[in-house]
């Protein structure tokens, strides 16, 4: 098999950035080929260059095993390299059918013909194996059939080579199972695949051939079956990283947190509660009716206590504990010091009649940073100087140095990386163990159903269905998110 899209010693710079450096891959025909990274690791640095929305420094793209120059996208798509970004691009107010052919419309005579139109649509789909619904408005349907759709129109554009970014990021389980069924599709039909993720389990279930990107850099192709989850990962990050899995608490004991309304559900000490929910599903509402940031009808009780109308800073005196996944607009003062973003919310205890010595303050943020492995220069240097997993380090460490007697971590993990991952894991479970309760909001399934001890699945802003937590529960979470009740 030959290559039918690669990179010879690619660099690619930003500044002082260097996003790829000396890049090489080879896509063979037919398969479906993962690159898988860290966040900046320069995945999509490479894949703009490999359908020529971005120019390499040196180096070379390969098509069909031989060397091109492609000057922008019009030459991408000329040799059959077709691309579906992050953010589609379809118009919401047209129907699938309209989006699909648009400036590719056969006509008949002046006229548009669209029974022509829609038979080459089902022709077309059916080849790779989805069914839409054509006549539907882009607007009306999920991301999902969405994207379904921008696969099908670089496929009638002429692309037999598709390259997808990340594409399963805002997907619910069950339609990222849709996905690489349709990718596993499209290979079958004889294309090709270019599959980029940071999510392990994807690629390991898809891909033929996986080339790992770090720091700009290729680490390693292999073929799938030479790797696993754990080595896959230990790639990726360049170290061993040791996951815990799945261990449900010892002790459980009284209710902490009871919230009564359209949602109602309680947490008790010794406990994880997980939340799932496909984006908008009612999340957000009850972490800010909770922590106070937006006022409830129902009822809320923490540690036995009415604080349905007490401000945030009360709440936090009666026990409240609070980590977001929105470190810049939740969780941190960008352009305030680590010193004092590391005191928020505790200067009470650290100075009578409102007076805090400086010498004190260092000595109590040192203590804290570290404590949770915060790796900075000086307290005194801006919260912005640190990278985004030490950051959410630094939320962390401030809010479970106070040992919460709730703790709501609204998407703690987000944006960090696979190491961080795990070192917050770790500080959750052990918060529970020590007896707090713990009410755990993420989009990550993986991570809600290995540290939940129960999950509570929202749809529609409703509670849709309750499970247990553990890696047995991914499918009844799966279809309870999408509103289903069996699985
Ligand atoms: N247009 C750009 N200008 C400046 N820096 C960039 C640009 N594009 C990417 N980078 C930097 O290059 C590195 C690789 O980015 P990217 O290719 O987007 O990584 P990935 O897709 O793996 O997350 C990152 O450090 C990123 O900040
Ligand atoms: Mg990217």
């Amino acid at each position: 098999m030959g290559v039918r899209l690669g990179a010879r010693d690619v660099s690619r710079a930003f500044g002082p950035v260097r996003a790829n450096e000396g890049v090489s891959v080879e896509v063979r025909a037919g398969t479906v080929h993962a690159v898988v990274g860290e966040n900046g690791a320069g995945k999509t640095t490479l894949m703009r260059i490999l359908y020529g929305l971005d120019q390499p420094d040196s180096g070379t793209v390969v098509v069909n095993d031989r060397p091109i120059r492609l000057r922008g996208p019009a030459d991408g798509i000329e040799h059959g390299i077709g691309l579906v970004p992050q953010e589609l691009a379809m118009i919401g107010s047209l129907t699938l059918l309209e989006n699909l052919v648009l400036g590719t419309e056969p006509k008949r005579g002046l006229r548009i013909d669209w029974t022509v139109a829609r038979s080459e649509a089902e022709e077309l789909a059916s080849r790779v194996g989805v069914e839409l619904p054509w006549t539907a408005l882009a607007d009306n349907v999920s991301i999902s059939v969405r994207q379904q759709v921008e696969i099908l129109r670089a496929l009638r554009h002429g692309a037999d080579v598709l390259i997808l970014d990340e594409p399963t990021a805002a997907l619910a389980p069950a339609q990222v199972d849709d996905l690489l069924q349709l990718l596993r599709g499209l290979r079958e039909a004889g294309r090709t695949v270019v599959f980029i993720s940071h999510k392990v389990d994807e690629v390991l279930a898809v891909a033929d051939e996986i080339t790992v990107l770090r720091g700009g850099k290729v680490i390693t192709t292999r073929p799938v079956d030479e790797l696993d989850r754990s080595s896959l990962i230990e790639l990726i990050v360049g170290q061993h990283v040791r996951f815990s899995g799945f261990v449900s608490s010892a002790v459980i004991a009284d209710e902490v947190l009871t919230v009564a309304g359209d949602v109602s559900l309680s947490v008790r000490a010794g406990e994880i509660v997980g939340v799932a929910g496909i984006a908008g599903s009612g999340q957000d509402e009850l972490v800010e009716r909770i922590v106070g940031l937006r006022p409830s009808s129902g009822r809320i009780t923490l540690a036995g206590k009415d604080i349905t109308s007490l401000p945030v800073d009360r709440r936090r005196a009666a026990g409240l504990g609070y980590i977001s996944g929105d470190r810049r607009s939740e969780g941190l003062s960008m352009d305030a010091s680590l010193a004092d973003n590391t005191i928020a919310g505790t200067h009470r205890t650290l100075g009578r009649y409102g007076w805090l010595r400086p010498s004190a303050v260092r000595a109590y943020a040192k203590r804290v940073l570290d404590g949770y492995s915060v790796r900075y220069g000086r307290t005194s240097a801006a919260a912005r100087t640190l990278s985004g997993g030490n950051q959410q380090r630094v939320v962390i460490g401030r809010e479970l140095d106070r040992n919460p007697a709730l703790l709501v971590a609204a998407g703690p993990t987000r944006g960090v990386d696979v190491l961080g991952m795990a070192y917050i894991h770790d500080k959750l479970r052990a918060l529970r163990d020590n007896g707090s309760a713990v009410l755990l909001v993420s989009e990550q399934l993986d991570e809600l159903l290995d540290l939940s001890d129960r999950i509570i699945v929202l749809h529609g802003g409703q509670v849709a269905g309750e499970v247990p937590g553990g890696p047995e529960s991914r499918n009844a979470v799966g279809a309870l998110m999408l509103g289903r009740k069996d699985s």
